[in-house]
C-alpha cells in the first residue's frame, strides 16, 4: 500500500477496512445528509490572504482551552464505541492526545471507561462529554467520577435532546458488538433500561438513546449543572448567535460550535459559516471553539482567524484508530500540525494570536467579486 499522506488516505484505509455497518455508522449524517458533505465543503469558499514578507523561521503553535496549554489548536472531539475501529479504543485515542499534548474529549457512549483511560493516559489532558439522562442522577454520577478523576471541563452536548434520523443504521440495524458494553453506564443500575428498551427504529443505538437522553433538557439544567461540578462547561453544538448570546447569559467557559458532524439536524449550516456570527455574539465573553469538517491545516488556519480558539476533529481520529491503533491517531494529528504549521508560515505568522489579529487574513470567495 502507497504511504498515508493526508487525511483522505486514512479515510479510504478505513473504508476498506471496517465492516460495512461500522463505516456506515461512523462515517454517515443524518437523514440525506445535506449539511454532512457541506461541513467540509464550506472551508473552501473562504480564501486566504496571506501577509508576506514577515520572518516565520520561528513559530509557536500553541493555544489553550479553558485555561490549559495545548501545543497546537487541534484536539479530538467525542465520537462513540472507537472499539469497534481498534481493540484498544478510547486507550490509544487519549494516549495519542497525551502524545501529542492536545485535549482529549470522552464520549458518554464510550467502549472505555473514564477510569480505564485515567489510569491509561494519566497526563492527557481529559474533558468530559456529557448528556442530561432522563434520570439525572445518571448525569450526576458521571460528572463526580470525572472531576474525581482530574478531567478538566465537561462539554455538555445540547443538540441531541432526541436522536437524529440515521437511514444507514437503521437500514443495518445496528447494534453495538456483544462483546462490547458502554463502560461509563456499566456500573449504574440504569444500565439495563438503557440498551433493553423495544422501538421502532431499527438502529439499537437510537432506541437507547430515545429511552435515557432527556427530550425535556433545557437551559435550566445547564444552570443545575453549574451547581454540582466547578468544573469548567462548554455547550458542545451552538449553531446561531442568538443561542450563543444566551449561552454567555448562562455564563459558560466556552461554546464549540458544532453540527453534531451533521448526525442529528439536516439543512443547518456548515459549521465555519456559523462561527463568525457566533464569535460576534459572544464578544470575548467566553471562549469558542469549532468542530465539523476539519480536514486540512488550511481548514484549522481559517476557523483560528475567524476566532476560535482551538478547532476539533471527530470523524479523522476514528480513521486512525482503524488504520493502526495509537499510532494511526498519532499521525493524523501530525499530519494536521504540520500542514497547520506551514499553512501559518505561509501565511506570514509566527502564532495564533498573529493569525487572529491580522486584518482580512481569511475571507468569503464574495470579496473578490465585490472588488471586481
Ligand atoms: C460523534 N459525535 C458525538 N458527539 C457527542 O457529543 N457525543 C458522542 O457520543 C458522539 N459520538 C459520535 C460518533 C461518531 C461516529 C461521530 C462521527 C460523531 C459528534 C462529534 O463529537 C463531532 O461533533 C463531529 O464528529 C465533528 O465532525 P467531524 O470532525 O467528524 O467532521
Amino acid at each position: 500500500m502507497s504511504a498515508l499522506v493526508s487525511l483522505k488516505d486514512y479515510e479510504n484505509s478505513a473504508r476498506e477496512k471496517l465492516p460495512k455497518s461500522v463505516w456506515d455508522y461512523y462515517s454517515s449524517g443524518a437523514n440525506n445528509e445535506q449539511t454532512l458533505s457541506d461541513n467540509c465543503k464550506a472551508f473552501s469558499i473562504y480564501r486566504l490572504r496571506p501577509h508576506v514578507l514577515n520572518d516565520v523561521s520561528k513559530v509557536n503553535l500553541g493555544s489553550s482551552v479553558l485555561g490549559t496549554s495545548i501545543d497546537f489548536p487541534v484536539c479530538i472531539a467525542a465520537t462513540a464505541l472507537n472499539k469497534m475501529a481498534h481493540p484498544k479504543g478510547e486507550i490509544a485515542v487519549s494516549k495519542a492526545a497525551e502524545s501529542m499534548k492536545i485535549g482529549y474529549m470522552q464520549s458518554t457512549w464510550a467502549t472505555t471507561s473514564v477510569e480505564d483511560v485515567t489510569a491509561a493516559a494519566p497526563g492527557a489532558i481529559r474533558w468530559f462529554q456529557l448528556y442530561i439522562f432522563k434520570d439525572r442522577e445518571v448525569s450526576r454520577q458521571l460528572v463526580h467520577r470525572a472531576e474525581r478523576l482530574g478531567y478538566s471541563g465537561i462539554f455538555l452536548t445540547v443538540d441531541m435532546p432526541v436522536f437524529g434520523k440515521r437511514y444507514k443504521d437503521a437500514k443495518n440495524n445496528f447494534s453495538l458488538p456483544a462483546h462490547l458494553s458502554l463502560e461509563n453506564l456499566k456500573a449504574l443500575n440504569t444500565l439495563r433500561e438503557l440498551v433493553t428498551v423495544e422501538g421502532q427504529d431499527g438502529s439499537e443505538l437510537a432506541r437507547m438513546a430515545a429511552s435515557s437522553v432527556n427530550p425535556s433538557t433545557q437551559w435550566s439544567d445547564v444552570a443545575w449543572l453549574k451547581t454540582i461540578t466547578n468544573m469548567p462547561i462548554v455547550l458542545k453544538g451552538i449553531i446561531t448567535g442568538e443561542m450563543a448570546k444566551r449561552a454567555v447569559k448562562e455564563n459558560v467557559d466556552g461554546i464549540l460550535v458544532s453540527n453534531h458532524g451533521e448526525r442529528q439536524l439536516p439543512g443547518v449550516p456548515a459549521t465555519i459559516d456559523a462561527l463568525r456570527e457566533i464569535v460576534q455574539a459572544v464578544d470575548g465573553k467566553c471562549e469558542v471553539y469549532l468542530d465539523g469538517g476539519v480536514r486540512t491545516g488550511t481548514d484549522v488556519i481559517k476557523a483560528i482567524a475567524f476566532g476560535a480558539k482551538a478547532v476539533f476533529i471527530g470523524r479523522p481520529v476514528l480513521w486512525g484508530l482503524t488504520h493502526n491503533g495509537q499510532e494511526g491517531v498519532r499521525h493524523v494529528l501530525e499530519m494536521l500540525r504540520d500542514e497547520f504549521k506551514t499553512a501559518l508560515q505561509l501565511m506570514g505568522c509566527t502564532s495564533v494570536e498573529e493569525l487572529q489579529s491580522g486584518v482580512n487574513m481569511v475571507v468569503p470567495q464574495s470579496y473578490f467579486n465585490l472588488n471586481l
